[in-house]
């Protein structure tokens, strides 16, 4: 796993953005896998950005969502979809029929609506680049602690820790956010080419230093990480406080080869 430690938002930004243009720029068909919330922000500034200089362009790109939430009426403003679409969709050249995500009326259709989306998935050639946040709880997407390491898109019920942290998109009330969500599982999350997570604050300080040099367990599912082959880890100064080797990490990548990309 490579660990980037940076001096804050801009530079994740501009290093992620980076590793998403060199995407767009090598593949006829490219795949980006997007994660709501707020720490991909920057990164979709950045992009909206480039593609506002014409920079880059997502033309001939596909997108897919990792998760959204369950009983949230069509074109609600909290619905993970109308997210992306606000924050960066809308804001660049990807078609309307390339941004696709999990979705579920009623928890008994998730696994059903869970197969049907992994096929779109695989259709388009499967994920080249999967932005993801981190939970203070260890989640990704929305496998909250316990969930299988080789666990597909399915129906997840959201722990109360992770229902009291999403309740800033719900005017601080917890009880309105849903119990419910559909999710990409961590063995779909573990197929895509290039993982990239993103961590910011010292909220996530723990859960990073436990994904990151921690035994990997289902306690933690962003541990799952360790598992894949090319899984990259950016945080601030702050999420990285409490990692044991931050001083290797650094060096590391100081002393890249070539450059000093992800
Ligand atoms: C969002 C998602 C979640 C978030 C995580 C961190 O699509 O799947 O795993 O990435 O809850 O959220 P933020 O970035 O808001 O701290």
């Amino acid at each position: 796993m490579e660990v980037v430690i940076t001096d804050g938002p801009a530079a994740i930004g501009r290093l992620v953005a980076d590793a998403i243009d060199q995407v767009l720029r090598s593949s006829e068909a490219p795949v980006i896998g997007l994660a709501t919330g707020s720490s991909p922000l920057p990164v979709y500034q950045e992009l909206i950005a480039r593609h506002r200089d014409g920079a880059i362009t997502f033309e001939h790109a596909q997108a897919f969502l990792l998760d959204e939430y369950i009983g949230l009426p069509e074109g609600s403003p909290q619905s993970y979809r109308t997210f992306i679409e606000a924050q960066l969709t809308d804001h660049i050249d990807l078609p309307n029929r390339a941004l696709d995500g999990p979705s579920a009326a009623r928890v008994e259709d998730a696994s059903a609506a869970g197969r049907c989306y992994e096929q779109r998935i695989a259709a388009a050639g499967g994920i080249d680049l999967q932005l993801l946040g981190i939970g203070s709880d260890g989640h990704i997407g929305f496998n909250e602690p316990s969930s299988s390491l080789a666990s597909r898109t399915r129906a997840k019920t959201l722990m109360d820790a992770t229902r009291h942290d999403n309740a800033r998109f719900f005017d601080g009330d917890t009880d309105a956010v849903p119990r419910h969500v559909i999710t990409q599982g961590i063995g779909t999350i573990l197929d895509a080419r290039h993982l990239v997570l993103i961590a910011m604050g010292e909220s996530k300080a723990a859960a990073v230093a436990a994904a990151v040099e921690g035994p990997l367990t289902a306690m933690i599912p962003a541990s799952a990480l360790q598992l894949h082959r090319h899984a990259t880890v950016v945080l601030d100064e702050e999420a990285a406080s409490r990692l044991r080797l931050d001083t290797y990490y650094r060096e590391a990548f100081d002393n890249k080869p070539h450059c000093q990309g992800i």
